[in-house]
C-alpha cells in the first residue's frame, strides 16, 4: 500500500492539473514551475436566501399559532387573509407581514407569493355545503396552483379528519377538503403535506377575548389516546379521534413546511400527535 502511495506522490508532476480553471501542460521539455496556491479572489455573493414562509389564513385560530411557532424559529413570516391582520393585538403579531386578499381570486396571490419558499394554508370554513366547497376545495386549489406556479418549494395544507356519518352532513366540507389534497398531491409530489386533524383545541382569540377550548379539548385527548381501538369501528368510529392541541398542529405544520426530508403525504391525528413528540 505504502509503495502505491509512494509512487503516485512521485509521479505528481507528470499528472496533467487544473489551476485556475485552466489546464497546465505537462510537456517534459518544460520545466515544471513550482506548484503555487493562488489566494482565492474575494466576490460579493449574496447570504443564501432565507426561508420565507406565507400563511393562508394566519390571523384564524390555527394560523395565528403557525404564524407564531415560525417567527420563534426565525423564519421570515408573512399571512394572507380576506382581513389582514384584523382584530390580533399580540405584540409578535406586528413582526408578520399582512397581506389581504381573497383567494377566490387568485390574482391577489401574486405579491404575497414574491420569494416565498413555503406556504401553509390554514384556510377553510363552513356554511352551506357549496359554500364550504368553495373555501376548503376552489380557494386552496387555487392557492396551490399559484404556489406551484411561483416555484414554491414546499406546501403545508391543514385539512380534517374524516368524521364517518359526520362526513355526509358536511359534504362540501369533506369534498373540498379531498379535492384540494388532490390538487395538492398533484403539484407538490415531493414537497405536498397534508395534515388532518380531527378537533383542535387551544386558545382562540375572538376579538381580545380569548376562549380556552384546552378546557374541554386536553381532558378528551387524554381520555381518546385509550380509545384507539374503537376508532376502526365503521362509520361511528371515526368519532372517536382524538382532539389534538393546537400547537402540535402549528409544530408539526413549521417542521413540513421546512424541513425538506419531512416526507410528502398525508399525516393523520396520530402522525401529528407522533411527530410533535418528536421534536420536543
Ligand atoms: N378548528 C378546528 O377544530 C379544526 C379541526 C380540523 C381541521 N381544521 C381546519 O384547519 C384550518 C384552520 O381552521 P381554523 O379553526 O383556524 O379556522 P378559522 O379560525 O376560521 O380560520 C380560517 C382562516 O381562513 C381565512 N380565510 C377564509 N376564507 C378565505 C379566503 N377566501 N381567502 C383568504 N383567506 C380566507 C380567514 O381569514 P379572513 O376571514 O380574514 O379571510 C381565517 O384566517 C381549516 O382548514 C379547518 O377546516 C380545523
Amino acid at each position: 500500500m505504502r509503495t502505491v502511495v509512494s509512487r503516485l506522490i512521485h509521479s505528481r508532476s507528470s499528472l496533467p492539473r487544473l489551476l485556475n480553471g485552466r489546464y497546465l501542460s505537462t510537456d517534459s521539455s518544460k520545466v515544471d514551475e513550482p506548484f503555487k496556491v493562488e489566494e482565492a479572489e474575494t466576490v460579493n455573493i449574496p447570504p443564501p436566501p432565507t426561508e420565507k414562509l406565507l400563511v393562508l389564513g394566519g390571523n384564524g385560530f390555527v394560523g395565528s399559532h403557525v404564524c407564531r411557532e415560525a417567527l420563534d424559529r426565525g423564519l421570515s413570516v408573512a399571512s394572507l387573509s380576506r382581513s389582514g391582520r384584523s382584530s390580533l393585538h399580540d405584540p409578535w403579531a406586528s413582526n408578520v407581514t399582512w397581506h389581504k386578499g381573497n383567494l377566490l381570486s387568485p390574482e391577489s396571490l401574486k405579491d404575497a407569493l414574491d420569494g416565498v419558499t413555503s406556504v401553509i394554508s390554514c384556510v377553510g370554513g363552513f356554511g352551506s355545503n357549496s359554500y364550504m366547497y368553495k373555501i376548503n376545495g376552489t380557494a386552496n386549489i387555487n392557492a396551490i396552483r399559484a404556489a406551484s406556479e411561483q416555484g414554491v418549494k414546499r406546501f403545508v395544507y391543514v385539512s380534517a379528519a374524516d368524521f364517518g356519518v359526520v362526513n355526509y352532513l358536511l359534504r362540501g366540507y369533506y369534498e373540498g377538503k379531498r379535492a384540494a389534497e388532490t390538487e395538492l398531491l398533484t403539484k407538490f409530489p415531493y414537497g405536498g403535506v397534508i395534515l388532518r386533524p380531527g378537533f383542535i383545541y387551544g386558545t382562540r382569540s375572538v376579538g381580545s377575548v380569548k376562549l380556552p377550548l384546552g378546557v374541554i379539548g386536553s381532558p378528551l385527548e387524554m381520555l381518546f389516546q385509550h380509545t384507539r381501538p374503537l376508532n376502526q369501528l365503521p362509520l361511528v368510529g371515526p368519532l372517536f379521534t382524538p382532539p389534538v392541541n393546537v400547537t402540535a398542529v402549528a409544530n408539526v405544520a413549521v417542521r413540513a413546511a421546512t424541513d425538506p426530508v419531512f416526507p410528502p403525504g398525508i399525516v393523520d391525528v396520530y402522525g401529528i400527535q407522533r411527530y410533535n413528540q418528536k421534536s420536543k
